[in-house]
């Protein structure tokens, strides 16, 4: 067997991707490779990666810790994801690809994901765009330009979801039908002020507020049609799909009131594995082929996927690309064990 060195960056405050695969180092070395990890903010200093083989494979993970302090940081005045948010991390991207590069000179370096396809996904509206184009199943997008052309839209009984372009974890989100708007900004006379914490982003009825309504459509937004979600009991329920060089690793269903807006798990929904059992295998089967085409689309080797199943269970649409995906809990489902085994395969 060849060598191999899988090279983690990651931050050493992410428990919740980062140290779980970490956490496998044993695992990792079981499966014949070698196994760096170093955090972001040690490849920026002067340091020495300890690689012996001449093949690496790469795989990055949240820069929180630069995401906190540059990019949603306090003093940050503009609106909770938008371009700028892009602008900036997009500079960091570049940065680490070219820094790995620096630090391991002579090597064959493979990123799991380039970096540099980082940044451009983040932004929703590119993401859905090359979806869209390569004909994956997306919510068709709503082009309003103005309140008057939202509101024309409601009256003939449209549902839209208008959400941050460079946004996640259900933060900054809001939902418009005829009768009742919602938002899980906060809002004060009309005017969007936003919470520091990635939790706890309630929805709150801002019905008729067109100030509010006006500040979406002239800001950095996403628009969609609302996919009316197939409802288990009481439930409301989508699919969180991990994937990996060309393979579905593990589909992890999450649920939540069918009155709430969201499914995030950050924002009070709750990850169900048992839902999985009462989707039919065919379902089942048009979600994978969704999510590769999306993988191939965008060029991804990992992600985690956002897909609905419409009411009947017709459609699957693909509504949201994640390239640092959160991981469910190590107990529930062992994503980093599946994610080294499929590297194993693939290299
Ligand atoms: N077009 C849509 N139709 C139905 N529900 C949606 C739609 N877009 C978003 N949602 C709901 O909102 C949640 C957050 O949207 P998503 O695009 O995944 O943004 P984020 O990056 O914040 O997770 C989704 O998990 C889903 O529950
Ligand atoms: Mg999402």
């Amino acid at each position: 067997m060849r060598k191999i060195t899988i090279l983690a960056i990651g931050d050493s405050a992410d428990f919740d991707s980062f140290k779980k695969f970490d956490k496998e180092k044993r695992f990792i070395s079981s499966k014949g490779f070698d196994y760096v990890a170093i955090d972001y903010k040690a490849i920026f200093k002067k340091c020495h990666l300890d690689v012996t083989s001449k093949k690496v494979i790469v795989v990055t993970f949240f820069p929180f810790e630069y995401w906190d302090k540059h990019v949603e940081c306090k003093k940050y005045k503009g609106l909770y994801g938008n371009l700028l948010f892009l602008k900036k991390f997009s500079r960091f991207c570049d940065d680490v690809s070219s820094r790995v590069k620096d630090l391991l000179p002579g090597k064959e370096i493979e990123f799991v994901n380039n970096p540099k396809l980082t940044s451009a996904y983040r932004d929703k509206v590119v993401a859905m765009g090359k979806l869209s184009k390569a004909g994956v199943k997306v919510p068709p997008r709503i082009n309003a330009k103005s309140v008057k052309g939202i509101k024309s839209l409601l009256s003939c009984g449209k549902k839209i979801y208008v959400k941050p372009r460079c946004g996640s974890m259900g933060k900054g989100i809001t939902y418009l039908t005829e009768d009742r708007w919602q938002t899980n900004f906060t809002v004060k006379s009309g005017k969007i002020v936003q919470r520091c914490s990635d939790y706890g982003w309630k929805f709150k009825d801002i019905t008729g507020d067109t100030k509010f309504l006006k500040s979406l459509v002239r800001g950095d937004f996403i628009m969609e049609e609302a996919v009316s979600p197939c409802n288990i009991g009481d439930n409301k329920i989508d699919l969180r799909v991990y994937a990996c060089f060309g393979k579905v690793l593990y589909i992890y269903p999450r649920k939540n009131s069918i009155h709430a807006v969201t499914t995030n798990i950050s924002q009070g929904g709750k990850g169900s594995p048992a839902i999985l059992k009462k989707l039919p295998k065919a379902t089942l089967d048009k979600v994978e082929r969704q999510v590769r085409k999306t993988m191939r689309a965008l060029n991804l080797n990992f992600a985690g996927i956002d897909v609905i199943l419409d009411k009947d269970l017709k459609n699957a649409y693909v509504i949201d690309v994640n390239m640092f995906p959160g991981f469910p809990k190590r107990r529930t489902h062992n994503l980093a064990r599946d994610i080294i085994c499929q590297l194993r395969k693939s290299f």
